[in-house]
């Protein structure tokens, strides 16, 4: 059975107080499914709030949306690997587009961010996508292949065979503006032939998930696709309601 993953961005949104309101719908209404893991990356002062919710649903996992490279030092304002992995966080969002193109983060960047997040135990979940100029360009897949080598640059193979890795194109993230089923299994392909030059056989258990626009009315036509593994998401898992329908999907 493929198990799926369903990860909820919640980017900067929810504080603890709406986050255990969430967190008490959401529980109430999705029972664990052996088919299924689902992920949250809530804001870092809420972690704890969802973290003690989802206590003894090992098939929720938390993780943090952002860390800095170095372990530690005078880095005001930023978050290291072994501090997120400390609180209890599993996983860590790396270059997503928002740290990309609103926050200027680089290819290197990534690169030492997800080093940093292994060396400290934390599974890293590479985002890629292009711009869409890009796309009409005809670049996409370059860009999405550069953004890959350049994230993975510095880790061995049996790392890469642990991490996540999504799509998400960054004309369709919060745009309402989806990827057919079509253009997201073409280039998860083509991520994951990619990735098959690193880890060999291991390629074929590697989730890779798609992420922008996804609702409840497009999720199980997505997830449905051919070499999707899983869906990010953003706005649509900010209503329990919402992303428990997402989930079921
Ligand atoms: P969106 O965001 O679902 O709001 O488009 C997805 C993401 O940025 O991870």
């Amino acid at each position: 059975m493929k198990r799926l993953v369903f990860a909820a961005n919640w980017k900067m949104n929810h504080g603890p107080t709406d986050a255990e309101a969430f967190m008490r719908s959401f529980l109430a209404h999705y029972p664990r499914r052996p088919d299924r893991t689902v992920l949250f990356f809530p804001p870092a002062l809420t972690f704890a709030t969802v973290q003690s919710a989802a206590r003894g649903r090992s098939d929720i996992v938390l993780g943090v949306q952002n860390i800095h490279w170095e372990p530690k030092g005078a880095f005001t304002g930023e978050i290291s690997a072994p501090i997120a992995r400390d609180a209890g966080a599993r996983m860590v969002l790396v270059g997503h587009s928002e740290r990309r193109h609103l926050f200027g983060e680089t290819d290197e960047q990534t690169g030492a961010k997800c080093a940093a997040a292994v060396r400290a135990g934390l599974t890293p979940v590479l985002c890629v996508g292009e711009k869409l100029e890009e796309r009409e360009r005809g670049q996409a897949e370059s860009v999405v292949l550069r953004q890959l080598r350049a994230g993975l640059a510095n880790l061995e193979a049996q790392h890469v065979s642990t991490m996540l890795f999504a799509y998400e194109p960054v004309w369709a993230i919060g745009t309402g503006r989806t990827a057919t089923p079509e253009d997201a299994s073409a280039m998860h392909a083509v991520i994951r032939s990619a990735l098959r030059e690193t880890v060999g056989e291991r390629v074929t258990s590697l989730p890779i998930l798609y992420g922008g626009s996804v609702n409840r009315g497009n999720a199980q036509a997505i997830v449905g696709a051919r070499d999707v593994d899983g869906l990010l998401v953003g706005g649509a898992s900010l209503d329990a309601e919402g992303w428990t329908a997402i989930v079921t999907a």
